[in-house]
């Protein structure tokens, strides 16, 4: 099936990114969000984003101008009517998506495909809420989506395919490299990076090291591009919280259980880089680290 008119649900960090690469392969894209700010801010991101792209030669200014003129934002799901392929990117949270699919199932034409860009959480439950569990999928895009090669493309146990060929198809149109893997909790990049970053959580909780110290021996020591409890913060702390919630209560292993500091830093809105704190101080939500 022919994918031309792409709905993105959430203009958070990943949607916003999301509607950017879609819009840049030449897709009409819907950006919507709960509140007429919200989608402002990632239209904003989008724009600058977009602009650095042209400033380094990447994009020639048309096709920048173009590509942000083909992302019209708005609140509302009806937007999304006659979208061919919708991804949803809010918050990670099974009852709020569940929710969410169902309304989108009511409105969306018929033969539109629904995508989950869920870090962990089931696609076979989340189709199921639908009445096209055949037309549902995971398209898990990697943050930051502009840069990130990967879409880990997940099928639920109904998924067909047609769709799976469609999304892959997509995702490559896209600019990215999509790989499919089973539907577990986790899927695959979560269920290695989250206890990973949970670890490195439980290293600063016992004292071992600092986050300073935590994330310059992984750099430095094992090459990553970022530390873990500054990959963490990047992520979002509740994201990770989140996500670790799915892998202990789904895989049913203490081994996942998510480090007590990581939910007190959460329980107190430390969310991260979006929020301004958490392993690390931002100069304002989103901003640039401070020391
Ligand atoms: N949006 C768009 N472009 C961005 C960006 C953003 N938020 N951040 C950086 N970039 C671009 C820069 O413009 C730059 O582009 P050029 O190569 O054209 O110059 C490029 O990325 C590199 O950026 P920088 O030189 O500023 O910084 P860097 O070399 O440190 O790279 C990074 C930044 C790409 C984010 C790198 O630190 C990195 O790869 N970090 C790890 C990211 C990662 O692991 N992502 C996966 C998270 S897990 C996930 O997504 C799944 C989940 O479900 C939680
Ligand atoms: P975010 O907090 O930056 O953005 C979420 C956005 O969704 C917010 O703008 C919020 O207002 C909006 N929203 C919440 N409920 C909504 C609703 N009912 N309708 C419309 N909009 C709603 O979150 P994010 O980091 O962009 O994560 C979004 C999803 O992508 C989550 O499922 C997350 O697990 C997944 N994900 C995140 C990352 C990451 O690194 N942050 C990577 C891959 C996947």
């Amino acid at each position: 099936m022919t994918i031309q008119k792409v709905g993105v649900i959430g203009a958070g960090q990943m949607g916003n990114g999301i509607a950017h690469v879609a819009a840049l392969a030449g897709r009409d894209v819907v950006l919507l969000d709960v509140d007429a700010a919200f989608v402002e801010k990632g239209r904003k991101t989008i724009e600058k984003n977009m602009g650095r792209l042209v400033e380094k030669g990447k994009v020639t200014a048309e096709a920048g101008a173009a590509a942000l003129a083909r992302v019209k934002a708005g609140t509302d799901l009806a937007l999304l009517s006659d979208a061919d392929l919708v991804v949803e990117a809010i918050v990670e949270n099974e009852g709020v998506k569940v929710d969410l699919f169902q309304k989108i199932d009511a409105l969306a034409k018929p033969s539109a495909i629904l995508a989950s860009n869920t870090s962990s959480i089931s696609i076979t439950r989340l189709a199921a809420a639908t009445k096209r569990p055949g037309q549902f999928i995971g398209m898990h895009f990697m943050n930051p989506v502009p840069v990130m090669q990967l879409v880990e493309v997940i099928r639920g146990i109904a998924t067909s395919d047609e769709t799976a060929a469609a999304v892959v198809q997509a995702a490559k149109e896209f600019g990215k490299t999509p790989v499919e893997c089973r539907d577990f909790p986790g899927f695959v990049s979560n269920r290695v990076l989250m206890p990973m970053i949970n670890e490195a959580v439980f290293a600063v909780h016992e004292g071992v090291a600092t986050p300073e110290a935590v994330d310059t021996i992984m750099k430095l020591g094992m090459n990553h591009p970022m530390g873990p409890l500054t990959l963490a913060d990047f992520i979002g702390l509740d994201t990770c919280l989140s996500i670790l919630r799915v892998l202990h209560r789904g895989l049913g292993d203490d081994k996942y259980r998510p480090c007590p500091l990581l939910v007190q830093m959460v329980d107190a809105g430390w969310n991260g880089k979006k929020s301004g704190r958490g392993f690390y101080r931002y100069a304002a939500p989103g901003g640039e680290r401070v020391p």
